[in-house]
C-alpha cells in the first residue's frame, strides 16, 4: 500500500502548464491540502522531467523543500494531459499567454492560441463535469469565450469557469503563496457559478484566512489582475521619471522616494528607481490593457497607460546614454561587466529583463561585454545566442570585472553589496566606472576607493 492509498482524496486537481506560476502554486495547494490530489501536466517533457528531478526547472527560495514534501504523496508531475483531464474534477489553466507577434494586435494583444487549444483539449477529453479555472492572465471577457467553447456540446457535461488570477512575485513566490495579500476568485453569479466558487474558496481556506479570500464577478476578477500589475508598474515609472529630474536638479531620488513614501496614503513600497521594470508580466499586461482600451474606443485611457511602458523604455535608454556621456562618448572596444542579468534578484528568470536591452545596446556601441549572474547565466546565453562572439559569461563577479573599464550593476543581488571593492578596483582598467542601476552599493565608499560612481537619480561621484 502506498501513501496515496492511506489518504482520503477529497478533491482531484489538475493544472495545465508547469511554468513559473503553475508549478509553485500547485506545490503550495498540495502541501496545504493533504486531502487534495494535485497533478501538474505540461506539453514540454523536459520541463516535467525537471519537476520530477532534484534540479527543478525554476529557482525560487523555499521551492525545493515545498516540492520535496509533497511530490509522490499528493503532488504529481506528468505529460499525460488527456488522462489528467479525464481523471480530475478541478482544472487550473496556467499556460502562457505571451504578447501576439503577428496579425491584428501584434505587439499589444495577448496571444490566446495556447489557451484556446487547451480549452478545446478539455472539451475533447472530459467525460464528466468540471470546474475550469483561469490562472493565466487574460484579457477581460476571456471567460466568456472559454464558456462558449466548453459548453458547445449538449451532452449533459457541465463546465463552470472561474477566474483566479495569481499575484505571486518571482523570487518570493513561496512566501507570497503561503501568506497572500488576497486570493481573488471570480465567478458567474448563478447557482452553479456560486457553487463552483465555493469549492475553490474551501481549498484556499485550508491555509488562507477567510477575510483575505475575495470573491467577485468574473469580469472584475479578470480586470483586477491587469489593473494590479498596471498600478505596480506605474509606480516604478513614476519614480523613474522623477529620477531623470533628480539627476538634473541635484536632488537624490532615494531621499525623495523616502519622503514621498512616508505619506501613509502613498506608502513606501515599489518606489525604488532602477533601470526599469522587467519580468514576464508588467509590459505584457499593460500592453494588453492598452489594447483593450483602444478596442473599446477609450484612446485617452489607452494613451495614459501606454506612457507607463514608454517611460520604462526611456529609462533603459537613458542608462546607456549616461554611460556613454560619462565614458567620454565612446564605448568602442571598451570592456564592460554586467553584474546581474535576471530581471530581479532571487530568480534565474530573464524574461523582459532590462539587462537584455542594455547588453544589446552596449554591443551596438561596439563594447565588449562580460555577463555575470549567480542564477541566470543559462538564460542569458539563450537570450543573447545571436551575439555569441562578443560576450563572455563569468559567474564570479570579481573575475568578471577583471580588466574591465566599467561595471554596470543591473540586478539587485545581495552578494554585490559586500564584495572586495578595493581588490576589484585594482584589477580594472583606469579610470574605473561603476554604474549602479539599482542604487544598492555604498556609493561614497566606492568613490573613496577610486571609482567614478554613477547611481540612478543622484548626483554622480567623480574624480574629474
Ligand atoms: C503563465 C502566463 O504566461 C501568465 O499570463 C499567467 O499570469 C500565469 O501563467 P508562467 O507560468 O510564467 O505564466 O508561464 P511559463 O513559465 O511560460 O509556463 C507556461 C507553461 O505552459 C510552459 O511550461 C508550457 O510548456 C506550458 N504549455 C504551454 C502547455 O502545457 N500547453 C500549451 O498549449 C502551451
Ligand atoms: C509582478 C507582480 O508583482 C506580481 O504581483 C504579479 O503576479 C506578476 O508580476 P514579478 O514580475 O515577479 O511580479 O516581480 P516584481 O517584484 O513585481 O518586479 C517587477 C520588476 O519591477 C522587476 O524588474 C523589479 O526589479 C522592478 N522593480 C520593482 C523596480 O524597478 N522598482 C521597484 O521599486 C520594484
Amino acid at each position: 500500500m502506498n501513501d496515496e492509498d492511506d489518504m482520503t482524496i477529497e478533491k482531484t486537481i489538475l493544472c495545465i502548464g508547469a511554468g513559473y506560476v503553475g508549478g509553485p502554486t500547485m506545490a503550495m495547494i498540495a502541501a496545504q491540502c493533504p486531502g487534495c490530489r494535485v497533478t501538474v501536466v505540461d506539453i514540454n517533457p523536459a520541463r516535467i522531467a525537471a519537476w520530477n528531478s532534484d534540479n527543478l526547472p525554476i529557482y525560487e527560495p523555499g521551492l525545493d523543500e515545498l516540492v520535496r514534501a509533497a511530490r509522490g504523496r499528493n503532488l504529481f508531475f506528468s505529460t499525460e494531459i488527456e488522462r489528467g483531464i479525464r481523471e480530475n474534477e478541478i482544472i487550473f489553466v496556467s499556460v502562457n499567454t505571451p504578447t501576439k507577434t503577428f496579425g491584428l494586435g501584434a505587439g499589444m494583444a495577448a496571444d490566446l492560441q495556447y489557451w484556446e487549444k487547451t480549452a478545446r483539449q478539455i472539451l475533447e477529453f472530459s467525460d464528466s463535469s468540471k470546474i475550469v479555472i483561469e490562472k493565466s492572465t487574460l484579457p477581460v471577457k476571456t471567460a466568456l469565450a472559454m464558456e462558449r467553447i466548453l459548453n458547445c456540446r449538449d451532452n449533459g457535461i457541465r463546465f463552470d469557469v472561474l477566474s483566479n488570477p495569481e499575484f505571486l512575485a518571482e523570487g518570493t513566490a513561496v512566501r507570497d503563496l503561503e501568506h497572500p495579500d488576497r486570493i481573488l476568485i471570480g465567478s458567474r453569479e448563478t447557482d452553479n457559478g456560486l457553487k463552483a466558487r465555493q469549492t475553490l474558496v474551501d481549498i484556499y481556506a485550508s491555509w488562507v484566512p477567510t477575510g483575505k479570500i475575495l470573491t467577485s464577478n468574473i469580469w472584475s476578477s479578470e480586470l483586477s489582475k491587469l489593473v494590479s500589475n498596471a498600478f505596480l508598474a506605474q509606480r516604478i515609472s513614476s519614480i523613474n521619471a522623477i529620477s531623470a529630474l533628480c539627476e538634473k536638479a541635484d536632488a537624490d531620488v532615494v531621499e525623495v522616494s523616502r519622503a514621498v513614501g512616508m505619506d501613509s496614503r502613498i506608502g513606501p513600497k515599489f518606489l525604488n528607481a532602477s533601470i526599469g521594470f522587467g519580468g514576464s508580466c508588467f509590459r505584457k499586461d499593460i500592453l494588453n490593457l492598452v489594447y483593450l482600451c483602444r478596442n473599446y474606443g477609450l484612446d485617452a485611457v489607452a494613451d495614459y497607460w501606454e506612457s507607463v511602458v514608454q517611460i520604462n523604455d526611456y529609462q533603459q535608454e537613458r542608462f546607456i546614454r549616461n554611460m556613454l556621456g560619462a565614458m567620454f562618448n565612446t564605448l568602442t572596444g571598451k570592456r564592460i561587466c554586467l553584474w546581474g542579468f535576471a530581471f530581479k534578484a532571487n530568480t534565474g528568470d530573464t524574461r523582459e529583463s532590462p539587462a537584455i536591452f542594455i547588453a544589446r545596446r552596449l554591443l551596438e556601441e561596439q563594447a565588449e561585454i562580460v555577463v555575470s549572474d549567480p542564477k541566470a547565466l543559462e538564460n542569458a546565453r539563450a537570450d543573447l545566442v545571436d551575439a555569441k562572439g562578443q560576450i563572455r559569461y563569468v559567474e564570479d563577479p570579481l573575475l568578471a570585472a577583471e580588466g574591465c573599464h566599467a561595471i554596470a550593476l543591473l540586478t539587485e543581488w545581495e552578494i554585490y553589496r559586500s564584495l572586495d571593492f578595493p581588490k576589484i578596483f585594482e584589477s580594472m582598467a583606469k579610470p574605473a566606472f561603476i554604474f549602479d542601476g539599482r542604487n544598492i552599493l555604498d556609493h561614497r565608499r566606492c568613490f573613496e576607493i577610486g571609482f567614478n560612481v554613477y547611481p540612478v537619480g543622484k548626483p554622480p561621484l567623480t574624480h574629474f
